[in-house]
């Protein structure tokens, strides 16, 4: 019972709160290691004792002596493949925790191709010699080139290793020489580029997995996930590091006239193990950072489409109730979402008997329209005798521990709860096994996918910053501050390897996960966690999403409207037309605010989601291709500007357009009221836009006043580029699995395109196991369109609807803007009928249009 009221008192004060609680979530000058470091004086502590210099096929090893006394420390530097360099520092007999599980299999050495010494350094060089790494001996640094441009250079003035009772932190410097900008570091609720943070000013970006309510606008705070990585970026190369260490950290950066941007790192404990990645694009940076940490495998078609959550839709009746109205409405929609309050007490894997007394049948219900089921299952489990999930991890020893080896209970939604140590293998395996059938009793497979949330993880004490103690003990006697920023990762991890096993690996998991690190993206998607509606809430969706793109997190969205408050209904609509231009694309809302699915909006608003609904699901071609050709490449989905147009200095700091791979450009409208809003139109001389819902024409050559009604935001299509689209408009996705492609087009200067079309099962593994698929290029050249196979056994034909010329009519030679005529081709030259036309993949077809 006290319990009980406990929570309803913590309960409040959760979701209510909509400004973070910075006397829970301290700044730097509360963290001593942190304040302790940030105003240390660059000292030159360390210098490369030459007589220990060794180096093999692969690897240089050094001792750096302390140059006022104090402990050795052991230097190694590797040669990876992928323009890559792997630094680690350690004191010798270094009891530091090395961290697991994170990078996707161990990165593949390259042979040193040179190795060459001086009196003052060594250089070391990879790939033809065209990467080197020069090792100074007094000052010690490392400086990292790339075809002769000095890129990244380790500073070894600011390199300091400590340690203390309590933890044992360290700090180094890392300088961009080529770079204006630095990107990266996720997750703060922050622009794109980074700002400058300075002692006395803005606090340095801190990386501490954190439930922070009512998170602020523009911030350095931590969030909910942490991505180590920082890339600096200029007109003349992008290059990147990756501090592989799951340890709270905090970030200085200052970003300037290249030469001068750098950034300083204040780990509290762990391995200082820096993987510095040398680019020289935006595509080759984020393509090295993905082959160490992987990419996402294929989500499962369904996960594309639209999603409709809620705290909580709290009966079998209104879940049933709400799939209808959307169906009614000529909404569509893929799957409905539960949050905590279907559970029995907050017993994950279990279902409240009084509220969904017949799951099973709701489950057929939604199956029945071809809709999923999405439920929560948090990492705290309820402390209570004869529950399944608590009895058996008790018993196996499967949660974390007190210092004093007691098994730690904190408070969350079940009041008081254990944490499942997911650092155990075993415990992964137990929680993992808990999703089976059997064991989460009265599931189906129309419960397609898993919400993971809370799993900083969150516990209710405020002298905790909302999470476990520092000092609590993992498996293996590893402390919690070692490894504080995986506890989520591994979160997921337990329920991706028990999703595969439920459905004896036929299909591809989905998980949401609101914790998250480095190479989440091998196992979850990401939200961005408790937003609210209000409008820079919106244009913080873009900014995140952006750049957990480009550091491999592919899959994220945010709370569409906003999770605490109520938006205006223009609001609700610019959210809608925002959502379906990225990756993920779910509403939710918390308890308090009023119910928003789209039927119970007025028709005008109604009409205009209608609109932005359809929209996602046509274009569902383009992000599932992406989505593929993510698996291959590591590409972001989406992409900022400066990613494809890296050299045009005035796209660093746009952050509130994006572009869905490479050939569509679009505007968020995240302000009221506005008639009108700036786009940039990049690309200089060589693109040109032409507009989804006009007929207009721009030509990339920057900012331009582009009128906007409530019915649309800018979104512009690449001259040169194809978009193949789904017209025919269904209720979901699976509904539009055999539906036929039209073919989008503008041709470039040269009367040509170009473009890609991706199509499996929408399921299973079989794409990755057994080649089953069909990956096709499309080109137009003059009137002809020819369709070839690239990769895969190609046994899904291209059934072709039409195709859509939309040529440029009005745009004399030097002008800004113009217009363009649609030109459909329904027949091809000899007159048949291109509707329904199958094209097998296998055999090069070439569509003649005249
Ligand atoms: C957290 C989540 C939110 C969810 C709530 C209840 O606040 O971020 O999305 O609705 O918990 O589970």
């Amino acid at each position: 019972m006290m319990f009980k009221s406990l929570f309803f008192v913590i309960t409040l004060v959760v979701t209510q709160s909509l400004a973070a609680d910075h006397n829970t979530f301290k700044d730097c000058s509360r963290v001593d290691f942190c304040t302790n470091l940030r105003t240390r004086q660059p000292s030159n502590d360390y210098s490369v004792d030459p007589d220990t210099i060794t180096t093999n096929a692969n690897t240089l090893s050094a001792t750096l002596r302390p140059n006022s006394g104090g402990t050795d420390l052991v230097l190694t530097l590797t040669g990876l493949q992928e323009d890559t360099f792997r630094v680690k520092i350690k004191e010798v007999d270094s009891g530091r925790y090395e961290l697991v599980d994170v990078l996707d299999g161990e990165p593949k050495p390259t042979d040193f191709n040179g190795v060459a010494r001086d009196d003052t350094s060594i250089t070391v060089s990879t790939n033809s010699n065209s990467n080197s790494a020069r090792v100074t001996f007094s000052p010690f640094s490392i400086e990292f080139s790339k075809d002769g441009l000095l890129e990244v250079v380790f500073d070894g003035d600011k390199l300091t290793l400590l340690e203390t009772e309590v933890n044992a932190p360290f700090s180094f410097g890392v300088k961009f020489p080529q770079a204006v900008q630095l990107y990266g570091i996720h997750e703060h609720c922050e622009t794109l580029a980074l700002k400058n943070t300075a002692p006395g000013g803005t606090d340095p970006y801190r990386l501490k997995n954190s439930d922070v309510g009512g998170f602020e606008i523009e911030s350095p705070m931590a969030l909910y996930g942490s991505i180590p990585v920082l890339y600096g970026h200029g007109p003349k190369a992008t290059s990147g590091v990756f501090l592989h260490n799951a340890a709270q950290q905090w970030v200085e950066t200052t970003s300037s006239s290249a030469g001068t941007t750098q950034a300083y790192f204040m780990t509290e404990a762990g391995c200082l193990d820096l993987f510095v990645l040398l680019g020289p694009t935006p595509t080759q940076v984020v393509r090295q950072y993905t082959q160490l940490t992987g990419t996402a495998h294929l989500p499962q078609i369904w996960v594309l489409g639209y999603h409709q959550s809620r705290y909580s839709y709290d009966t079998q009746e209104l879940v049933k109730d709400v799939a209808a109205n959307f169906d009614s409405h000529n909404f569509q929609l893929d799957a409905i979402w539960l949050d905590i309050d279907y559970t029995d007490g907050f017993k994950y894997f279990t279902w409240n008997p009084d509220t969904f007394s017949d799951p099973v049948e709701m489950q057929n219900v939604l199956n029945g329209t071809n809709k999923k089921l999405v439920t929560i299952i948090d990492p705290h489990i309820k402390v209570e005798e004869g529950y399944n999930v608590y009895d058996g991890a008790l018993a196996k020893d499967l949660f974390v521990k007190n210092a004093d080896g007691s098994v730690f209970q904190g408070s969350c939604w079940p009041g008081l709860s254990s944490y499942m140590d997911f650092l155990n293998p075993e415990a992964r395996d137990f929680y993992g096994s808990m999703y089976s059938y059997e064991n989460f009793q009265s599931t189906t497979a129309t419960l397609a996918g898993i919400w993971n949330d809370m799993n900083e993880p969150s516990v209710f004490d405020n002298s905790l910053e909302m999470t476990l103690p520092a000092d609590a003990i993992h498996h293996g006697n590893v402390k919690h501050q070692e490894i504080h920023n995986i506890y989520g990762f591994l979160h997921t991890m337990s329920t991706h390897k028990g999703l595969l096993e439920r459905d004896n690996a036929t299909k591809r998991p989905f998980i949401l996960t609101r914790s998250h690190f480095a190479g989440s993206q091998r196992f979850a998607a990401i939200w961005t966690g408790d937003n609210t509606a209000d409008w820079p809430y919106l244009l913080a969706e873009v900014q995140e999403c952006l750049n957990s793109n480009i550091l491999g997190i592919v899959l994220c969205g945010s709370d569409v409207g906003g999770f605490f408050n109520n938006p205006s209904n223009e609001l609700y609509e610019r959210w809608y037309q925002l959502g379906a231009w990225l990756p993920f694309f779910r509403a939710h809302s918390t308890k308090d605010a009023e119910r928003r699915e789209p039927y119970l909006k007025p028709e005008d608003t109604q009409g205009v989601v209608r609109t932005a609904l359809q929209t996602r699901y046509k274009h569902l071609p383009v992000w599932y291709t992406l989505a593929f050709e993510h698996t291959i490449t590591g590409d972001p989905i989406v992409r900022p500007l400066f990613y494809q147009y890296p050299e045009d200095v005035s796209v660093y700091k746009i952050d509130d357009q994006l572009l869905l791979g490479r050939d569509i450009l679009v505007r968020a409208v995240a302000e009221a009221g506005v008639e009108s809003v700036d786009v940039y139109f990049p690309g200089g001389g060589n693109e040109v836009w032409v507009s989804e819902t006009s007929d207009d024409v721009q030509a990339g050559n920057g900012k331009v006043a582009i009128p906007v009604t409530r019915e649309n935001i800018p979104v512009y299509y690449r001259r040169g580029g194809i978009v193949v689209r789904k017209d025919t408009v269904r209720s979901n996705t699976a509904e539009m699995a055999s539906d036929s492609f039209t073919i989008y087009y503008t041709v470039d200067e040269n009367n040509t395109a170009h473009g890609t079309l991706y199509i499996d099962d929408g399921v299973s593994f079989k794409y990755r196991d057994e080649n089953d698929y069909t990956y096709v290029n499309i080109e137009v050249s003059g009137d002809n369109v020819t369709i070839s196979n690239i990769q895969g056994d190609g046994n899904y034909p291209v059934i072709i609807e039409k195709i859509v010329r939309r040529d440029i009519v009005q745009m004399p030679e030097g002008s800004q803007s113009g217009r363009y005529k649609e030109i459909v081709h329904t027949t091809d030259a000899s007159g048949q009928l291109l509707k329904n036309v199958k094209i097998d993949p296998k055999n090069k077809t070439v569509l003649r249009l005249k």
